[in-house]
């Protein structure tokens, strides 16, 4: 059940993932689902440093329940209150928190900061948003895909809106399991080249359809999911005027884009959620939003991500 190949590994894009292994992930999610009690008490006598450098409500306490749950420790660190605030080295920290605990999660401004804390880490470092990609999301969001329509291949997802950090992990999830992808942005706005070109990759080899466009219409027509995110993301606060400008009313996912969509379609959103913004209150509120689901199932995905790692 837990995902072997996993242990000891880092874990900061699910690029770096196999299809079974994700897929490993997400089956191993839904049984700490069914029994909350399962594999407690696995990670007594284990410590879990949790860095963050940009607030978190989900991320930050879902970390928190797992490793309790399982029976370890969790150890919240404000980047701010860290000496990393005052200038030492991610290198030096990295080295020192290796002697202490067993595994760092961290939230970073900067994606190269993480490469740069798993570098020098003895500990496996896990992802906990980066300005480039946020895999412990996708994680939840693909399980959330699961329950609902029992399958991830041949699922058609439209990500409306920007193409941000938590685009860029979708669009590797999404390529790695077989499902398709269309990704609805105004010029300027589109994912990350490299995420593009290993979506690619992906692509060739599990059959998935990618589709980058300028019209939420067509990216939203026939797709079983409909996602979007902020479009102001942590740390773009001084964009937000220009941003609202080149996204709104266009890229707001509202009911009518809703009916674009198959009868069955789900709303979906990591959140924290602007309505009236990336989604109108109907929508998100509605009753085919699966955004409550998508943050439960932070706390399962997290589980299996951390059993996996520290076996
Ligand atoms: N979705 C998500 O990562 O939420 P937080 O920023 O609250 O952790
Ligand atoms: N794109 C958002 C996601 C928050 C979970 C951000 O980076 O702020």
């Amino acid at each position: 059940m837990i995902v072997e190949s996993l242990r000891g590994r880092d874990l900061l894009t699910l690029q770096d993932l196999t299809s079974e292994e994700i897929m490993g992930l997400i089956k191993l999610s839904a049984e700490l689902k069914r029994d909350r009690r399962l594999f407690s008490g696995r990670l007594s006598g284990r410590n879990i440093a949790m860095i963050f450098e940009k607030p978190s409500t989900r991320t930050r306490v879902s970390l928190d329940v797992a490793v309790s749950e399982l029976g370890g420790k969790p150890i919240y660190l404000r980047f701010d209150e860290l000496q990393l605030g005052r200038g030492e080295t991610i290198a030096d920290t990295a080295r020192v928190l290796s002697r202490y605990v067993d595994l760092i999660t961290a939230r970073v401004r900067r994606h190269a900061d993480l490469a740069e804390l798993a570098e020098w880490a003895d500990k496996p470092v896990v992802n906990a948003l980066s300005d480039l990609d946020h895999p412990l999301q996708t994680l939840a969001d693909l399980l959330t895909i699961w329950e609902r329509f029992g399958k991830i291949r041949g699922i058609k997802i439209a990500w409306i809106g920007d193409g941000n950090n938590v685009c860029n992990s979708t669009l590797i999830g999404a390529t790695k399991l077989g499902a398709h992808i269309a990704i609805a942005c105004p010029r300027g706005y589109e994912p990350d080249r490299r995420y593009l070109e290993w979506a690619q990759e992906n692509a060739k080899v599990s059959g998935s359809m990618i589709e980058v466009t300028e019209d939420p219409e067509r990216a939203a027509r026939g797709a079983d999911v409909l996602m979007t995110d902020v479009f102001v993301s942590m740390g773009m606060e001084a964009e937000r005027e220009k941003r609202l400008r080149d996204f709104l009313p266009r890229y707001q996912v509202t009911g009518r884009l809703m009916e674009l969509a198959k009868p069955s379609a789900i709303f979906m959103h990591p959140l924290p959620a602007k309505r009236g913004e990336e989604v109108s209150a109907e929508v998100i509120d509605g009753d085919r939003s699966a955004v409550w689901d998508q943050a439960e199932n932070r706390l399962h995905t997290a589980k299996a991500v951390l059993l996996s790692i520290l076996g």
